[in-house]
């Protein structure tokens, strides 16, 4: 059994609370023994925070009310009430999950973060301390003109709290890992409403349990991170109609720049986009370097693909980057995110796999024509072995990514106007990447990709009956669950609230 260092205070003085606790709502009793701030349906922050979302299939869901802790302490207060009832709750930061009740809830309290909005950089220990009720573009924003960059999100407008926990993919990815190989510290409230400072030293564990373990553990109230020294970046979008030569020439583009992926200053997202109503189909490129302008050779793959409509690729700071690719984030749909992972074939196999892929795609999300205001996208995202390599020389995550092969993380989005269409584009979702799973497993039988080789889910892309934790390493399913059974061990987080959820040991 771990010891935790706790802070005492509100905790003590909330359990008395417990008695009346069961009788009353959640939001009754913060709104009356409490001054935490509270929103109620109708008001204006409670409708703008509902906005905050980016499927609107989430923002449908209507919380009994919102609750906006400004401290940690605040926040353990709000988790000693819900101790003492039945209800259920959800935890917001950016509200960019697409997964309903993961950061949503229909009749519950929600507990957003947005409050706990802080940014100090200290550049003598070379750290930033960061509220995971910021958005990327609100860090970027803070560290403008420091010299520093924290690694974090690629648009602007993704949250920090639950991008973290889910590892954190970063165009500085292949520089210094996931983003949540960047963080030494998280403060965190437990379900018994202790507030713990989790580090490397103190809590070996539960530090590596937190990167890639979602919200299992309790509520991180603030990250401290390693800040990097940074000048001007460069980076912005390519866009190409989607003909069949543009296609062929991009996928064995984005295959090339995965296994040849030597410098590591380099971040891409290659995706297509399907609008099907219309029949616009494009490809649409986000680049990134890590320096004033990026070397010949490290991009020319893209740039020599026919003609692009636009380039919007210039020198820049990153704030003005991540907060220039908030174009792609277009509110007032219901969306659907899924993934799979692909083992990089080589060269002389990438014709046919990266093709048989992409087909696949196409074919699926034709079937969904029909459905109102239908988007289709699939990113194309380098998992390169650096890295891996990276990730694991900080000291690792329960993600654990090995370096043996070189992989393709692919994301899938589709989006529609009404919910409506819900059970429809379930199943062309998991049609998608279910099909992208068989298309793997029989090249591997016969000989076309590696065998034999980890292919975990990436959790920040993952749909909600994907199996994230099924799929990671078995030592490191078990650290989750042996570190659940430590600091959850009545399931108040398993139970109460949504996301992906470590499967029980039979
Ligand atoms: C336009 C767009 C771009 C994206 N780009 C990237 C990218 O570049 N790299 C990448 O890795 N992912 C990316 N994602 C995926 C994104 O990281 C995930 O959707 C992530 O879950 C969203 O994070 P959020 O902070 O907005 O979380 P929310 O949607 O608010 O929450 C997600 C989950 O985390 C939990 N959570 C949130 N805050 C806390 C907290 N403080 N303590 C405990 N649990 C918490 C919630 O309960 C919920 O289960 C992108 C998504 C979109 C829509
Ligand atoms: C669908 O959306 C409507 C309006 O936005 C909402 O009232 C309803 O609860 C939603 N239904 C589901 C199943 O989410
Ligand atoms: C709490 O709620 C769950 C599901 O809503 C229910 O199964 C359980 O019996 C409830 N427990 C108590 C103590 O009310
Ligand atoms: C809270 O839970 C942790 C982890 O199980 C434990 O170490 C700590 O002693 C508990 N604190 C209190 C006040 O019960």
């Amino acid at each position: 059994m771990m010891t935790l260092s706790t802070r005492r205070g509100l905790v003590v003085t909330v359990a008395a609370l417990a008695a009346v606790a069961t009788a009353q709502s959640t939001c009754d009793l913060v709104e009356s023994r409490t001054s935490i701030e509270s929103h109620k349906r109708f008001q204006i922050e409670y409708t703008s925070e509902q906005s905050e979302y980016w499927s609107t299939g989430c923002g449908s869901l209507k919380p009994s009310c919102i609750l906006m802790p400004t401290t940690t302490q605040e926040v353990a207060a709000i988790v000693s009430i819900l101790a003492a009832n039945n209800e259920s709750f959800a935890i917001k930061s950016g509200g960019h999950n697409p997964n309903n009740y993961f950061a949503s809830i229909d009749g519950g309290p929600l507990i957003s973060t947005k409050k706990l909005d802080q940014v100090i950089l200290d550049p003598v220990t070379e750290t930033v301390r960061v509220g995971p009720g910021n958005r990327w573009d609100d860090v970027s924003g803070a560290l403008d003109g420091s010299g520093y960059t924290a690694v974090g999100g690629r648009i602007g407008n993704v949250g920090v709290g639950g991008y973290m926990l889910g590892g954190g993919l970063s165009f500085m990815s292949t520089e210094y890992g996931w983003a949540a190989n960047s963080v030494l510290e998280f403060e965190l409230v437990l379900a018994n409403a202790s507030v713990v400072t989790v580090t490397e030293s103190n809590h070996p564990d539960l530090f590596l349990a937190l990167k890639g373990g979602g919200n299992n553990f309790g509520i991180v109230t603030s990250y401290l991170l390693q800040a990097y020294p940074q000048g001007d970046v460069w980076g912005g979008n390519l866009i190409f109609d989607a003909t069949p030569e543009v296609s062929k020439a991009m996928l064995a583009a984005v295959r090339d720049f995965t296994e040849n992926y030597d410098d590591e200053k380099a971040g891409i997202i290659v995706t297509a986009e399907r609008t099907l109503a219309t029949l616009v189909d494009l490809w649409v490129i986000f680049l990134y370097y890590n320096g004033p302008e990026p070397p010949t050779g490290v991009f020319d793959k893209f740039f020599d693909i026919s003609k692009f409509k636009i380039n919007t690729c210039k020198t820049q700071s990153m704030h003005s980057l991540l907060s220039g690719n908030n174009w792609a984030v277009v509110k007032g749909s219901v969306y659907t995110i899924g993934t799979e992972t692909l083992p990089l074939p080589n060269e002389a196999n990438g014709v046919e796999v990266m093709q048989k892929i992409f087909d696949h795609w196409v074919d699926v999300s034709n079937t969904a024509q029909l459905i109102p205001g239908l988007i289709a996208s699939i990113a194309f995202q380098p998992l390169p072995k650096r890295l891996a390599q990276v990730a694991r020389a900080k000291g690792g995550d329960m993600i654990d990514v090995d370096d043996d092969i070189d992989r393709i993380v692919l994301e899938l989005d589709y989006s529609f106007l009404s919910n409506l269409s819900d059970a429809k584009v379930d199943k062309t979702m998991q049609d998608t990447y279910g099909g992208f799973k068989t298309i793997i497993e029989d090249y591997q039988d016969s000989g076309l990709l590696p065998k034999d080789v980890y292919l975990p889910l990436f959790q920040n892309d993952c749909y909600y009956p994907q199996d994230y934790f099924g799929r990671l390493k078995p030592e490191k399913l078990a650290l989750a669950r042996r570190v659940q059974a430590e600091v959850d061990p009545d399931g108040f987080w398993k139970t109460r609230t949504g996301g992906f959820k470590i499967p029980s040991a039979y």
